[in-house]
């Protein structure tokens, strides 16, 4: 492969600028095995199994990552692409946050339904900024089997921004069927099915303030009126 040789003046530039501007040291991701032994508050207890994340590691860790966010995104205005519904919660931490000057919008995507696999994707909202030449922060709360992550970076990078980055609260990697990472990742999980701060289950337990692990008996006895409202003719959200 050609590869085009540096000149003295560019190699002496390069080692300025490393110097100056030393790579920022990335945290290790805290990886969750089994859950905290912090007990259910009682109002969820029928429900919520086991408290997976608490409230304090979840505060103590979104410092962490967006401190990393804050060193790579320096000197220039960030476009911040969030994905609805589940980041409610991570994004208003995270971005609280992040003092670096950026705009915000959304892009609505959904493919659960009221189910637990993630099927096709139905978009519900577009982004509205304009990203070309610009460096993008995509937030979305889980990354799973990497469908959604997937169909959302192709789409934002035909759009041609200067850069983007992604990152993600919770990385379940073993159920990963496309082969994308996040560049930022809050906890690595293993396949639990895990609701609350932001995630849901038929839209429930979004308001959660922990990460929790929901209850088997909840997803399988899901009725009719938990399933989700068609998108016209497109709903293809697989249902439990
Ligand atoms: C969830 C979650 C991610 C996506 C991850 O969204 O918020 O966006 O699934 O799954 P994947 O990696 O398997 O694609 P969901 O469709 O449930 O919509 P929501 O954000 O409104 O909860």
């Amino acid at each position: 492969m050609f590869e085009p040789r540096e000149s003295a003046g560019g190699k002496r530039r390069r080692a300025k600028a490393a110097r100056l501007y030393p790579k920022p040291m990335r945290s290790p991701v805290p990886e969750i095995h089994a859950g905290t032994g912090v007990r259910v508050p009682a109002r969820w207890g029928q429900d919520i199994e086991r408290i997976l994340i608490t409230e304090e590691q979840i505060a103590r860790r979104i410092r962490a990552l967006s401190h990393e966010i804050a060193r790579d995104f320096t000197g220039r205005e960030m476009v911040v692409v969030s994905l609805l519904n589940g980041t409610v919660m991570f994004l208003s931490d995270l971005i609280r946050n992040l003092s670096l000057p950026m705009r915000l919008d959304f892009i609505g995507v959904s493919s659960y339904g009221a189910g637990t696999e993630s099927g096709n994707l139905v978009f519900t909202k577009e982004l509205r900024l304009n990203v070309q030449g610009r460096d993008v922060l995509l937030v979305d709360d889980i990354l799973d089997t990497g469908k959604t992550l997937c169909r959302v970076l192709a789409k934002i990078r035909a759009l041609k921004p200067r850069r983007i980055k992604t990152c993600v609260l919770l990385n379940k990697v073993a159920r990963r069927v496309e082969a994308v990472e996040a560049d930022y990742v809050g906890f690595e999980i293993p396949d639990f099915f895990v609701v609350g701060y932001g995630l849901d289950f038929a839209e429930r337990y979004r308001n959660l303030p922990f990460v929790g692990v929901l209850h088997a008996h909840v997803y399988k006895t899901a009725g009719p009126a938990d399933k989700p409202i068609p998108h016209g003719k497109k709903d293809a959200r697989r249902r439990s």
